[in-house]
């Protein structure tokens, strides 16, 4: 079974490549770790997964506002948040002997027998007697290792300039509270949304794009009155979990594949009083996809302290002034491209030959539609050129091709995921009509060749 698992992410990873979707990044150079490029599929990919969080987050809600923020900020910002210090820090371990560096809280799993409690964040304990999983040697004592991708601003390299690549979008809303309430008609409850990079210096990426060092994140920081009896912190905390989870679903993830994980009391956040990860069944395991934290009014106190600004909210019914709670639900979109890839990633059987298809909703398939005409005919190639034209000027993402054998093209498209291929042949030159071919169940039909672009521009409407 670790065999077979261990086969099919490798499968994954070769045909992220080979169609397009994801690269490792500077490959010329021998490749930087940790860091991934998406290519021409992988990045249409990925803006409908933002679009469809966004769709439905941001556009078609009242009580959540949209945010851009920027990726550099300031030191004092991560001094506020508590992420530099022990709370955002790995504890790191060299090997004396082949002096490679290894992540201390996952040399343990390697270690047999295994040990019966987990590793303290900096203990030095438990490590001892352990030894390097790549060549049996000693190890050194674990020390913190602050994983915030540190940078200077400016001319001089020096400690006035210093300013950090954000290790979550989260904070961008914080040090935004006050400004959006004071720009905006937000009331609470009410949510900040924001889609975009963020950045750790990971000891050990791995697992393709599922741990690396610049992914990128959707978050949202929703901000409550903890007094509210009603709608308690608790109350929010289980209605954004489920949100969450309806969200992986309605991606068309497969249910028996998603579960709640919540955290135990010592592997909580720094900034977090309660946690519950969405976990998915990757092929190496089950893991994080998302999690649901309840961060109290733990960033924006520190924030107050730290800049002396006022960050709370008045309430005009109540005439209360108090710092909000904040539930937040946050997301790795690299993560949920993974499990999508995961989830969709199919070979089968057809007449002998193995077909692999890539199994994803419409809405976010790279492609929506490839105009195939059936051979290289005058006549033929000017009315499907004519189709295409109209689709693609409909801003629907469409593919012409006309190279090669229909199966092969038709293999080609099932491998990036288009859920539909429309060919044209010689019966089409007279009843105007052409096949459209169902990805999934490689059904045919023929339909009016006038009315494949509205039908299409329909069937994406959902
Ligand atoms: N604002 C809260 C926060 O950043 P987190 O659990 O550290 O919480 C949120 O990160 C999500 O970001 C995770 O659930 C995961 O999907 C994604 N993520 C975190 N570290 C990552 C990494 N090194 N590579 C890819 N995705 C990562």
């Amino acid at each position: 079974m670790v065999e077979e698992n261990e086969d099919r992410m490798q499968k994954i990873v070769a045909w992220a490549k080979r169609r397009a979707f994801v690269y490792q990044s500077a490959e010329i150079y021998g490749g930087t770790g940790g860091i991934y490029d998406f290519g021409p599929y992988g990045v249409e990919l990925k803006r409908n997964l933002r679009e469809f969080f966004w769709q439905r987050f941001v556009k078609s809600r009242d009580d959540i506002v949209g945010l851009d923020s920027g990726i550099i900020m300031k030191e004092a910002v991560w001094q506020a948040s508590g992420h530099i210090g022990p709370g955002f820090a790995d504890p790191l371990s060299e090997c004396k002997k082949c002096h490679r560096r290894f992540r201390a809280d996952e040399i343990a799993s390697t270690q047999h027998p295994a040990p019966s409690t987990q590793l303290e964040a900096g203990s030095r304990k438990l490590i001892a007697g352990y030894k390097c999983p790549n060549c049996g040697g000693e190890l050194t004592a674990p020390r913190m290792f602050n994983i915030l991708v540190k940078t200077y601003l400016g001319p001089a390299e020096d400690t006035s300039s210093v300013a950090y690549l954000r290790g979550e979008t989260a904070q961008g809303m914080f040090v935004n509270f006050k400004t959006i309430l004071e720009t905006t008609r937000v009331k609470i409850p009410f949510g900040i949304a924001q889609v975009g990079k963020a950045f750790r210096n990971e000891i050990t990426p791995g697992n393709f794009i599922f741990r690396t060092r610049e992914f990128e994140q959707g978050e949202i920081e929703w901000f409550i009155d903890p007094e509210d009896k009603k709608k308690s912190p608790d109350f929010w905390f289980e209605t954004w979990a489920n949100e969450w989870m309806q969200f992986f679903i309605d991606l068309g993830l497969d249910k028996k594949n998603l579960k709640f994980r919540p955290h135990k009391k010592e592997e909580l956040a720094h900034y977090s009083k309660a946690t519950t990860d969405v976990e998915y069944n990757f092929p190496f395991g089950w893991d994080e996809l998302a999690g649901i934290a309840n961060r109290t009014d733990f960033d924006l106190t520190n924030h107050e302290k730290k800049s002396g600004k006022d960050m709370k909210y008045f309430d005009e019914a109540s005439k209360r002034k108090y710092i909000p709670y904040v539930i937040e639900p946050t997301m790795g979109i690299d993560r949920t491209i993974l499990a999508l890839m995961c989830d969709g990633y199919t070979e089968e059987k057809v007449k002998n030959e193995t077909r692999v298809v890539f199994k994803i909703n419409s809405t976010l398939a790279p492609v929506k539609a490839a105009i195939l005409p059936l051979v290289k005919d005058k006549k033929l190639i000017k009315i499907a050129q004519k189709l295409y034209k109209e689709i693609k000027e409909a801003g629907v993402v469409v593919e012409y091709d006309e190279s090669g054998t229909i199966g092969r093209r038709y293999r080609r498209q099932d491998e990036i995921g288009t859920p539909w291929c429309v060919t044209l042949d010689f019966d089409s030159l007279k009843d105007k009509k052409a096949t459209i071919r169902d990805r999934d169940t490689l059904k045919q039909e023929r339909v009016k060749i006038a009315e494949i672009k509205d039908w299409l521009v329909d069937e994406l409407k959902c």
